[in-house]
């Protein structure tokens, strides 16, 4: 039902913005041969905090990735090895009403800012 999902169109700047919600660890399917070997190997199920994208413009390469909360309790262990540093992002705790109305929240909010670099496909 797309839910929790989105199709956005950066400004010709490609700048962007859209509200969402913080997101936070999930488990993946550990009940079949996947949570045996999890299981064996002696690690939890948990995936970090993250959001996924899919990022495309006319003469370079489709981006396909996704973003971590670095404070996440399994930011060190995700289930399938898919943090590095660079997909770090810097979830900030913002307390400012008139920000906070501007975008439609009702108070508090966390804030990300994070820029995706697209390669050029190679010629
Ligand atoms: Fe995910």
């Amino acid at each position: 039902d797309f839910n929790l999902r989105g199709v956005f169109r950066t400004g010709a700047d490609g700048r962007y913005w859209f509200r969402a919600v913080k997101p936070k660890y999930y488990p993946i399917p550990d009940d079949g041969p996947v949570g045996k070997l999890l299981g064996v190997l002696g690690r939890h199920p948990y995936r970090p905090a993250h959001l996924h994208y899919i990022i495309k413009a006319h003469g370079f390469e489709t981006l396909t990735t996704h973003i971590f909360d670095p404070d996440d309790p399994y930011i060190q262990s995700d289930a399938v090895f898919g943090v590095k540093e660079s997909l770090l992002a810097q979830f900030q705790h913002v307390e400012d009403s008139v920000r906070s109305n501007e975008l439609g929240f009702s108070g508090k909010f966390w804030q990300i800012e994070h820029d995706f670099v697209l390669a050029r496909p190679e010629e």
